[in-house]
């Protein structure tokens, strides 16, 4: 078969949009629920000796004001590095609800809370578009650097308000939508504008917002 010059320069063409477009879903697949290849090599990223100078966990959670015996639910705990934290702040007697969609990081977090001696932790194997998480639960959400892979944040929102006990509150900490030295890619950003209007439509009230984090909004709303 001969193939004219036209034919050549029409197969060259479509080779370089199939290669485009391979490579825009490979991104996404990157970037949408699961942004990471390996878990481990995700797990060492969030648990980087660095990042405790710019994420200042213990002055995070200080502003939380929890106190001994709450339920708080960390969505999108990751490698429990808030985790830890917040179970140690509410004692034996509260609970934690470590919720996430990776089965990698949830077993993570167990084996982690096993060797700290942690036994508030309640695990969630959660969906996507639903924490799965029991109604009028939880005195806190607490949601760090995951609000941008909610898809569907609408009926999310909803959701988190029947899980909230009636003062109960939501914490949202992420990235600004500007470069910074870490952090996800800018195309996944939110920024803090849309995420904070967002969160009012759902009929949450804006309790507080801190300034003290350099990259990264953090709010506290109320039910
Ligand atoms: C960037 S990590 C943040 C982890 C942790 N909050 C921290 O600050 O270190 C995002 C985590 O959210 C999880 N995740 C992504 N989409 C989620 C969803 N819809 N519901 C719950 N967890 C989700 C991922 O599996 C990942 O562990």
């Amino acid at each position: 078969m001969i193939i004219g010059r036209k034919n050549y320069l029409t197969i060259f063409v479509k080779l370089i949009v199939l290669f485009f477009a391979i490579n825009a879903s490979a991104e996404e697949i990157h970037h949408s629920h699961s942004p990471f290849k390996s878990i481990d090599e995700y797990i060492q990223r969030m648990e980087s000796p660095d990042r405790v100078e710019w994420q200042k966990p213990e002055k995070v959670v200080d502003y939380l004001a929890i106190k001994n015996g709450d339920t708080v639910a960390d969505i999108g705990a990751g490698s429990g590095y808030f985790t830890v934290i917040l179970s140690r702040r509410i004692g034996d007697s509260g609970k934690v609800y470590v919720v996430d969609i990776e089965k990698g990081m949830i077993e993570y977090i167990e084996k982690r809370a096993q060797k700290e001696g942690l036994n508030n932790m309640n695990y969630i194997l959660a969906k996507p578009d639903d924490p799965l998480l029991p109604k009028s639960s939880v005195d806190l959400i607490f949601i760090c650097d995951t609000y941008h892979h909610i898809e569907k944040r609408d009926s999310y929102l909803k959701i988190l308000k029947d899980v909230l006990k009636k003062d109960g509150r939501l914490v949202i900490v992420d990235f600004h939508a500007v470069n910074t030295p870490v952090g996800p890619p800018l195309s996944m950003r939110i920024p803090k504008e849309k995420t904070v209007k967002e969160i009012l439509s759902a009929g949450f009230k804006a309790e507080a917002e801190y300034f003290f984090l350099p990259y990264q909004y953090f709010f506290i709303f109320s039910k």
